[in-house]
């Protein structure tokens, strides 16, 4: 249990004497009495896709990248977790982040599940769209762990590593606003205490996010949870701040704006024109009106101000006044208390469908206090996607992360429903996050533990190449059992298969189809919990290209459950399969989607009635209409969104040109997995 000590001799070998100070201590944060730190293996960024960059933008790139120039800026949304992303983004970023908001999760139960919908099959249909809460996948259960697994212990260290990471990233006139819930605020507060230094705390500010809470039923015996609360911390002394300001209550109008002009019917109060310093001050005196006193004017400007009326003596005698005119005032200077900022409500425009989904103008609030344009923003917890769509509309540069697939795809959703939205790109750190974690998870301290570790992934392999109906296979690396004449491989329970992963399968199946070593064709099946964000059409071709047939399966959830374990009812889905029938009158395509079919394991039963059709999985599509081989590049693009379910099936490009072109199709599902078809076309 984690719990705040004031230092005593028990933990004398961490600070000598006379260094007393108050921590906070979970098990875990001094191994030996030295500190851990966070991981800090920088590893480099995979860029996947490229959004909304024109021709020209796009051939500029690519003569810069070759000239061994610094590229254009592109604002980033980056897939991965924050434990291997902040580092990574440490050489480029370190002391370069203007803002930080950060709104992680904080809660035991729901961080993790997203409600998924499945639309109509049309939109003339009576029937809703039907809601489902899709469950966390593998890669979130780990994430989960790591973060709760040994409760507030984990929860504070995950907490501590990323805030030092975040730190380190902050510019020095930076600041940071952590969004944390009332059950772990206080352990927050003293974490952030110790990475930034009590005296860089600025506000605890009270979010209220909810009018009523529904849990205080009848005998509950608490009070309703209304708030949030964010902590604002700054890297140094002189940070940016631009002061906002709420409009002024009736109370305060009544109270201090007490008279009305009646020729404009503006209000106005009358203050003092006296100097409070007097000559100490410096202040002028002199005789005004009769009156002599330390005025807060010079004689000149006290005359002038008495022209345009805003000096004002009531009657013969009494002590000038200056009047201020209630609309010229730029409100109340912004307090901790926000109670203005209302929560999203559920028939909201911008309500996407993530619980812990933020308002745009609490994020407008933030990034007005302490950001101009230009600036760089980070958010890597960017869920349903608030900071980047603040940051794109209020012109800042940002950087996005999030573990979460479905995270991803919404934001990047939110963002192209931006009118003129800058080009982004969106990146992950592909095999190499694999391998850090490999490599930080089976860390070997003895061949004891290797072997533990080496017995525990072969367990697994055997477990899932029984269900699989596959024989295992030993005396290979990437090739684990054999069936039906075809190699097959387990993909690692914690990462995606990747492209790399694809590779070194298809060069190993070649090799031992060659040499008669048990497969009897050059064929293999890939089976993985995820695929990467990555060209599944370019992975099946690159093992066309080795001459090995592959195909790639999905692990499906039911392996979790014993009982469908038992009743053996376990199914191997194939990926996604995408039908595009390409049309060509001159110079122009036109690409139409005729068929769809995904794997519907994560699609509760029940829900599954609602699909009639296949084009209701399908969430959205882009074309690349000139894919180079190098990424992904958006150039049109058809999606749903909460107000227009509808999707456009076909897509049609002029070329300005004549050639030979590879198009890219790229469908997303509405779980967020994609699915990628190629197709040639030749342009006269
Ligand atoms: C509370 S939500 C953020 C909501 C967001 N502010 C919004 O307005 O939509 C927290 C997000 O953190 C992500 N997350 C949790 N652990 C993570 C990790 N280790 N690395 C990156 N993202 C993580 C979750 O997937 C989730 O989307």
């Amino acid at each position: 249990m984690a719990r705040a000590v004031r230092w005593t001799g028990d933990y004398s070998h961490i600070l000598a004497v006379g260094q007393a100070m108050t921590e906070l201590i979970w098990d875990g944060k001094y191994v030996d009495g030295k500190r851990q730190s966070p991981v800090r293996v920088a590893l480099p960024f995979q860029t996947i896709e490229t959004v909304n960059e024109s021709a020209a933008d796009r051939l500029r790139t690519l003569d810069l990248f070759a000239a061994g120039r610094q590229t254009e800026w592109r604002n980033r949304l980056i897939w991965g977790d924050k434990k291997y992303v902040l580092p990574s983004l440490l050489p480029e970023f370190a002391g370069k982040v203007n803002l930080i908001y950060i709104d992680p999760p904080f809660d035991t139960g729901a961080d993790f599940s997203y409600t998924a919908t499945i639309p109509r099959a049309n939109s003339a249909e009576e029937e809703e769209p039907v809601m489902f809460s899709k469950e966390p996948s593998i890669l979130e259960h780990k994430a989960y762990r790591d973060t709760w697994g040994q409760g507030l212990n984990s929860y504070l260290h995950w907490f501590y590593e990323a805030a030092s990471l975040l730190h380190e990233l902050l510019a020095d006139d930076g600041t940071m606003y952590v969004h944390i819930g009332s059950n772990v605020s206080h352990y927050v507060k003293a974490v952030l205490d110790e990475v930034f230094g009590a005296d860089r705390y600025v506000n605890e500010i009270i979010w209220k996010r909810q009018t009523a809470h529904s849990d205080i039923g009848q005998g509950s015996k608490h009070m309703g949870r209304l708030h949030d609360t964010i902590f604002l911390y700054t890297k140094s002394e002189n940070f940016r701040w631009q002061m906002q300001y709420t409009p002024y209550s009736d109370e305060y109008f009544q109270a201090f704006y007490k008279y009305v002009e009646p020729e404009t019917g503006r209000r106005y109060r009358l203050s003092d024109a006296t100097a409070p310093g007097k000559s100490l001050k410096g202040n002028p005196y002199y005789e005004f009106l009769g009156v002599t006193r330390y005025w807060r004017f010079s004689k000149e400007r006290i005359a002038e101000l008495y022209k345009q009326g805003r000096i004002v003596q009531t009657k013969p005698g009494t002590v000038p006044a200056q009047k201020r005119y209630a609309d010229e005032m730029p409100g109340v200077p912004l307090q901790d208390l926000w109670l203005d900022i209302k929560p999203i409500q559920s028939q909201a425009l911008e309500r996407i469908g993530y619980d812990t989904q933020k308002p745009e103008t609490l994020l407008e609030r933030v990034l007005n206090l302490s950001s101009i344009p230009e600036d760089i923003v980070l958010d890597c917890f960017i869920g349903s996607g608030t900071t980047a769509v603040v940051a794109e509309k209020l012109g800042r540069r940002w950087i996005a992360c999030d573990l979460g697939r479905f995270a991803i795809h919404t934001t990047r959703k939110r963002l192209l429903s931006i009118p003129n939205v800058k080009p982004f790109v969106v990146q992950n750190l592909g095999k190499y996050e694999r391998q850090a974690w490999q490599i930080a998870e089976f860390r070997p301290e003895g061949t004891a533990a290797l072997e533990e570790q080496r017995l525990r992934e072969a367990a697994y392999r055997k477990f899932i190449l029984d269900l699989y109906h596959a024989t295992p296979l030993s005396g290979q690396t990437w090739l684990h059992g054999l069936k039906a004449g075809r190699a097959v491989h387990v993909g690692a329970v914690d990462a995606p298969v990747t492209l790399a992963d694809v590779k070194a399968v298809a060069r190993e199946t070649w090799k031992m189809a060659g040499s008669g070593g048990g497969a009897s064709k050059a064929a293999a099946d890939i089976l993985g919990w995820e695929f990467a964000f990555e060209l599944n059409e370019i992975a099946r071709q690159v093992a066309a290209e080795s001459r090995v047939d592959v195909a790639f399966k999905k692990i499906p959830h039911e392996v979790l459950e014993k009982k469908a374990v038992e009743q053996g009812d376990v199914k191997f889905f194939e990926l996604g399969a995408l039908s595009v029938e390409p049309k060509q009158k001159g110079r122009e395509l036109t690409l139409k989607l005729t068929d769809f079919l995904v794997p519907i394991d994560d699609v509760p039963e029940e829900a599954r009635k609602a699909i009639k059709h296949w084009s209701q999985m399908i969430d959205y599509w882009a074309v690349d209409w000139d894919f180079k081989e190098d990424t992904f590049h958006n150039q049109w693009q058809s999606y749903r969104t909460r107000q227009d379910t509808d999707l456009e099936l076909s897509a049609k490009y002029e070329y300005p040109q004549p050639g030979s072109y590879r198009v890219v199709v790229k469908v997303i599902d509405i779980l967020g997995n994609d699915t990628t078809k190629t197709l040639e076309v030749k342009v006269r």
